[in-house]
């Protein structure tokens, strides 16, 4: 018995040693150790011996026992880290490989100029005011002093959904939505930027859908010499301290007087950039305020000309159109 357990020692070594992977030393283990294992069987075999032989034999058995358990927990964190050294190989973080550039969005120009013109009004105590673009007749229209039938509404051929609702034609329509959340309460300062549409045939200078921002003041007191420095100080701002500024005297029926503005560029000339005027006390009044102790200003900008004199684009589409290699352009804007 004792040659026995000698010989299954020297076997079991080696083969534990061989092992080629963790599975096959566990089978290995299995097969020696295990309860149906070799060394068991044989050690089931000890009720046969001599009461002497017994302990001897046992204390081999023993011997053998741990002398295997130990060999083979030194193979299995032998296996275990090669396992991993090979894991960690495969895993290797290849350097060479071209990386993933990460591209990182941009503001539209169109709202680079809304963000930059809010933020010039917010810095004179104005709020920023919002309407639909879906609008009634009566604020795009009948409230601005242009009933049905005025002739200026030819100005402003429009996109109507039924006979009292149509897509806004300009941002004006705000004006008298800010005055009406105001309930008479002066001062009212609004900045309102928004899409507006107009039946147009697009080309490089016409778009159907454009965009504006509204400005609007009412307040005792204010004068059109106020609203010539707001719009200097604008200009200023947006196009440097030296560009010169035209006010021309124009028509508008919301307001009275009315200019349009232009700002001159060196290889364009004069170049309109914005209507304004005094708010029209009848425009006043519809909305709540009495005319003769508040009077107001009112001016709305065209932010694609300011985009185009600004960044030197040549057809207003760009805006539109979504072509990347275009708008990839305003990154630093
Ligand atoms: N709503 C006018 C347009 O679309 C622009 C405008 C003119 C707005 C004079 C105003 C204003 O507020 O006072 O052409």
């Amino acid at each position: 018995m004792r040659d026995r357990l000698l010989a299954l020692q020297g076997e079991a070594s080696q083969e534990i040693v061989d092992a080629p992977n963790l599975e096959s030393l566990r089978e290995v283990k299995v097969k020696y150790l295990g309860k149906k294992g070799e060394i068991t069987s044989v050690l089931r075999g000890m009720g046969s011996l001599s009461a002497e032989e017994r302990p001897v034999i046992g204390a081999l058995a023993n011997d053998v026992r741990s002398t295997l358990s130990t060999l083979i927990e030194e193979t299995e964190a032998k296996l275990e880290s090669a396992k991993m050294a090979e894991k960690l190989a495969n895993e290797n973080v290849d350097v060479t490989l071209p990386g993933k550039s990460i591209s990182i969005g941009s503001l539209h120009p169109i709202n680079a100029v809304i963000e930059e013109v809010e933020d010039i009004f917010i810095g004179m105590g104005f709020h920023i005011a919002e309407g639909p673009e879906v609008e009634t007749d009566y604020f795009n229209f009948e409230m601005l002093n242009l009933p049905k039938n005025h002739p200026a509404r030819d100005m402003q051929d429009s996109f109507y959904i039924s006979p009292e609702t149509l897509l806004r034609t300009h941002t004006s329509a705000v004006q008298v939505r800010s005055m009406i959340d105001k309930k008479g309460e002066v001062p009212v300062r609004v900045i309102s930027p928004g899409k507006v549409y107009r039946r147009d045939d697009d080309d490089a200078t016409h778009s159907h859908q454009f965009t504006q921002i509204e400005g609007l003041v009412v307040d005792s007191g204010v004068s059109m010499s106020e609203l010539h420095g707001v719009l200097l100080h604008l200009i200023h701002k947006l196009f440097g301290e030296e560009t010169e500024v035209r006010l021309r005297p124009s028509y508008f029926p919301f307001t009275e007087p009315s200019v349009e503005v232009d700002i001159f560029h060196p290889e364009k000339g004069w170049i309109e950039i914005l209507g304004a005027g005094m708010v029209h006390p009848s425009v006043l009044e519809k909305a709540g305020y009495d005319a003769e102790k508040y009077t107001g200003f009112a001016f709305g900008i065209g932010a694609e000309r300011i985009a185009i004199l600004k960044y030197d684009i040549d057809d207003i589409r760009h805006f539109y159109q979504n072509d990347l290699r275009f708008i990839k352009q305003f990154k630093s804007v």
